[in-house]
């Protein structure tokens, strides 16, 4: 079934097809200059130190678990409410998920105090979630982890140039992990970035990307080195350049794209925000969001109801979404055996409607006017 009204349209045009075509006809097309020049343009957008780029943000988090020296059987404070791959790159490194709820209905990022009161001898790490592009409460989170002395990994997917308190999201931990994965604000089909301000991480970072080796195959054709050695056990977890050349154009249209979507966001809360039965979670929040997504949560709720609007939805010609089906729930984190109060009625409760820079204003109307009619 194809829909009316998609989640996420594409902002691609010409120039996206002219910088792929660039990188085919230079001939160089696998990790190289333009891959260089997305890491610098992406650091300098955060004002983070620095930027890696690599496959996907799914690795990202893996390669963070990795330098941030998480190990077996150690416990990594997370969310539940999230997509999957944040939780599986702690089990990557057989440590152990320990779930935390989220803060309320109207705030769908991870709980300060629900992460304090589970941390144990073995507690590593926390890995946050900006949910949405919203961020989470980084004072408490960054204080709970100075006194504990745990690392802090930021999953911000959702959130490239949103702020915390002036800062970009993603620079505020050890390491920030960010996707450009097809639907994502910045968009490559495939591809992640992992970013720091700590030149030791990075630079662990940078030999476990390509193999453990002391040089890349691009320095090696430049003639910049004609060796290597191989250092530490590594993977081949790098981006291309045909897909870094389509991040570049597509940084240089980002802060104009989350402009838009904050525009299509103040319409569907001045259309939604009276509607006795809905909450819209962050609908007071005031610093700058990438605004990845839009959910709303039914109020007094079941999954039925739920799943009733989102089929009435999707009969109207609007796609929608669950983001997301909470993790601890998934038949291989069932063994972690957790009970997410708040967690678990946003997941039966919560639908994600469409969100993207070109959707026109009519549409939001149309869609706000279905919600209405539905409930
Ligand atoms: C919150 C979150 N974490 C991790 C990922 C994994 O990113 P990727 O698909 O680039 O591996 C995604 C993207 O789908 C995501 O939304």
């Amino acid at each position: 079934m194809s829909f009316k009204i998609p989640l996420f349209d594409l902002n691609f045009d010409e120039k996206e097809e002219a910088a792929v075509l660039e990188v085919l006809r230079s001939k160089w097309i696998s990790t190289g200059p333009k891959c260089s020049q997305f890491e610098s343009k992406f650091a300098a957008m955060l004002g983070a130190n620095h930027a890696l780029s690599l496959a996907n943000c799914t690795i990202a988090l893996h390669l963070a678990m990795v330098i941030c020296g998480i190990e077996a059987e150690d416990e990594v404070i997370c969310p539940s409410l999230t997509f999957v791959a944040t939780v599986n790159a702690i089990r990557y490194v057989g440590a152990i998920p320990v779930f935390a709820d989220v803060r309320s209905l109207e705030d769908l990022t991870i709980d300060p105090v629900d992460i304090e009161s589970k941390i144990t001898a073995k507690t590593k790490a926390i890995v946050v979630m900006h949910y949405g592009g919203f961020a989470c409460d980084m004072d408490a989170i960054l204080g709970i982890a100075q006194k504990y002395n745990l690392k802090v990994i930021e999953d911000a997917c959702h959130a490239p140039l949103s702020e915390y308190h002036g800062k970009k999201l993603g620079t505020i931990g050890d390491v920030g992990c960010f996707s450009f994965f097809s639907n994502k604000n910045i968009s490559t089909g495939e591809g992640g970035m992992l970013v720091t301000n700590n030149n030791e991480l990075f630079e662990r970072a940078k030999l476990l990307r390509s193999h453990g080796m002391t040089s890349m195959s691009y320095e090696r054709a430049k003639g910049h080195s004609t060796e290597y050695d191989v250092v530490a056990l590594g993977y081949n977890y790098r981006m291309d350049d045909i897909r870094a050349a389509i991040g570049i154009v597509q940084l240089d249209k980002l802060k104009a794209d989350l402009e838009k979507r904050a525009i299509v966001r103040e319409h569907y809360i001045s259309n939604l925000s009276n509607c006795k039965n809905l909450i819209i979670p962050f609908q007071d929040y005031r610093e700058f969001s990438s605004n990845y997504i839009f959910p709303i949560i039914l109020k007094n709720g079941t999954k039925e109801k739920r799943d009733i609007l989102r089929h009435q939805l999707a009969n109207a010609g609007i796609q929608t979404s669950v983001h997301y089906p909470a993790v601890h729930r998934f038949n291989i984190y069932q063994q972690f055996n957790y009970s997410l109060q708040k967690t678990d009625y946003v997941t039966n409760c919560l639908i994600t409607l469409p969100m993207y820079s070109s959707l026109p204003i009519d549409k939001v109307e149309f869609i706000s006017n279905e919600i209405f009619g539905s409930l």
